[in-house]
């Protein structure tokens, strides 16, 4: 079932959505060579908690951490780690949900440590573009396909791979509802968008193949290739207008695109 948000329902999302954001800035600045992914974890948790935000992936399905924190080959969730350290020239992903007041936000960014390879800098960037190609198709009356070809299109242009296994999703109270958000597909197709849905879209590309495995810890997903992988996520709310990034509070959209939508 889809379910539409209220304006009260929608600010409270806002909230979690903004706290969201200021919490992954700091985590951005403290990612640094040398440091264990155990420690990322807990600086996150320790945000989120003096925020009074509840961290939910911890314990979610019976994940054992704040974030998913996945370097290189690893897609998503990745497990933090005492044993594992980040190194310069890593790609690090880094993907959370909190909740606020019961209402969920949903986010995730890669991240170069130090000098990384000009290859892995593209992947970054164009993952990043495909979500926000993806985003501008969030429209009241488009369909889901719409965002999933765009995304699809614009990375596969780069001879980039769609992770098909997983997908974006609703979100509100729980933090995967309806409907399923895929990275490919065909426009004009799928569930049709109205105002009041909130969104987490999510591509996950990688720089060879589709293909993934999960490792015997039961939730690393890792490229078959091995070649690296790049994510970017926001939640989502459909409005009369141009979606508004609900965990991204300075984000507007540039003229042109508002132009295109007669905004
Ligand atoms: N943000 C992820 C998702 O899309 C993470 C969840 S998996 C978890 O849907 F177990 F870590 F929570
Ligand atoms: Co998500």
């Amino acid at each position: 079932m889809i379910s539409i948000k209220n304006d009260v329902q929608l600010g409270k999302m806002r909230s979690a959505g903004h706290l969201l954001y200021d919490i992954l800035q700091q985590i951005r600045e403290e990612m640094a060579p040398g440091m264990t992914t155990w420690d990322l974890d807990h600086f996150a948790y320790d945000l989120m908690r003096r925020n009074k935000a509840v961290p939910c992936c911890l314990g979610y399905e019976g994940f054992p951490a704040t974030l998913c924190i996945s370097i290189n080959d690893e897609v998503v969730h990745g497990i933090p780690s005492k044993h594992v350290t980040m190194e310069e020239g890593d790609i690090v992903s880094i993907d959370t949900v909190l909740s606020l007041d019961g209402w969920m936000a949903d986010s995730a960014f890669t991240k170069g440590l130090g000098k990384i390879k000009p290859e892995d800098e593209e992947l970054i960037r164009v993952t990043e573009e495909c979500f926000f190609t993806g985003a501008r198709m969030a429209l009241d009356g488009n369909r889901i396909g719409d965002i999933s070809s765009a995304v699809q299109q614009l990375a596969e242009s780069h001879n980039y791979g769609v992770i098909r296994d997983l997908t974006g999703h609703g979100i509100g109270k729980d933090m995967h509802e309806d409907p399923a958000v895929p990275n490919f597909g065909m426009a004009g197709h799928g569930v049709r968008l109205r105002r009041g849905m909130t969104i987490c879209i999510e591509p996950m590309i990688a720089r060879g193949h589709w293909q993934v495995h999960q490792l015997r810890d039961g939730w690393t997903c890792v490229t078959n290739d091995h070649k690296p992988a790049a994510h970017y996520e926001h939640t989502i709310v459909v409005t009369q207008g141009l979606p508004e990034l609900l965990t991204y509070p300075g984000f507007a959209w540039p003229e042109a695109v508002k132009g295109e939508n007669n905004i």
